[in-house]
């Protein structure tokens, strides 16, 4: 399965923060925002990435991730030259997907919480048309929102519905096989000018093939478009990292874990980094992984 983190836009509702840098690079507690995303595309087992960006922001992503391989991975680059929706992706990133199934994950959006791996790679094994993702919220009208049945076949999306017939968002991690690359290319631009990933999900809905997985307490889900959003999702991951003595998206150690890349190469990613706590905590768990 192929991968694309879709980190593009102009992050106008975090202005003036995004006026000279990109939404995706900017901090997350003690890691740039995109870290995020692509952790959790490693966790389910991804190693073939692209990521779609700006092309004043592409620079600062490859200068940050550059091709991947110092993590066991494959990351190339594309941009977005106008934010032309969602659903483009996967016309920008056609080449890249070539024959296989695809994840997509928005460029904000920060996932954390117990057995979510295990639920990653489950769907990457188990995936028939599209898996998606509903989280609980209290404000569904700013939201894609689904409605699912009891075999958790989605009935119903809408895309921030002013009467929620239900209050699970949809989040922006999207799991597709290869006709989404065929289903984007036919869609026609919506009212607001964009490629909508809600039609993509309506289009699969039709042929009976849209799942949806609801995430259950103890799972966490953050998009971090908003001011109070990016600090709430800074405040999370400081207390689980203080509390629990463990890192959230620590690209390193997910490597490592995942049998992307040998101890050794973790060990030498963080004596790179040894000024900083991150650097040192790699150190420390290169040859004692639990
Ligand atoms: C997009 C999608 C929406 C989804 C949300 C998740 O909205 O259109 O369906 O619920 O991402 O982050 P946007 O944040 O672009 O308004």
């Amino acid at each position: 399965m192929k991968g694309i983190i879709l980190a593009g836009g102009t992050g106008s509702r975090l202005y003036p923060l995004t006026l000279a840098t990109s939404k995706q690079l900017l901090a997350v507690y003690n890691k740039p925002l995109v870290y995020y995303p692509l952790s959790a595309l490693m966790l389910a087992g991804i190693r073939d990435i692209l990521i779609i960006s700006t092309p004043s922001t592409v620079p600062l992503m490859r200068a940050l991730l550059g091709d991947g391989s110092q993590l066991g991975l494959r990351i190339s680059y594309a941009t977005q030259e106008e934010p032309r929706g969602i659903a483009e992706a996967f016309v920008i990133g056609a080449d890249h997907i070539g024959p296989d199934p695809v994840a997509l994950i928005l460029g904000d959006n920060l996932f954390h919480g117990a057995g979510f791996a295990q639920r990653l790679q489950q769907c990457v094994a188990s995936l028939d048309g599209c898996t998606l993702f509903g989280y609980p919220v209290s404000d569904p009208s700013r939201y894609g929102i689904g409605e699912i049945d009891e075999n958790g076949m989605l009935v119903s999306i809408e895309e921030k519905p002013l009467r929620p017939r239900s209050n699970s968002a949809i989040t922006g991690l999207y799991f597709y096989d290869n006709e989404v690359v065929d289903i984007a290319r036919r869609l026609t631009p919506s009212a607001r000018g964009e490629l909508e990933i809600t039609d993509v999900n309506l289009e699969y809905l039709k042929q009976g093939r849209a799942r949806l997985i609801r995430l259950s307490r103890g799972n966490t889900w953050f998009d971090c478009g908003t001011h109070d959003s990016l600090l709430a999702a800074s405040q999370y991951v400081q207390v689980i990292e203080k509390r629990q003595g463990v890192r959230v998206a620590c690209l390193e150690e997910i490597a490592l874990r995942m049998g992307f890349i040998d101890a050794e190469t973790c060990y030498q990613l963080g004596v790179g980094m040894r000024q900083s706590d991150y650097g040192q905590y790699l150190t420390q768990i290169a040859y004692a992984l639990d």
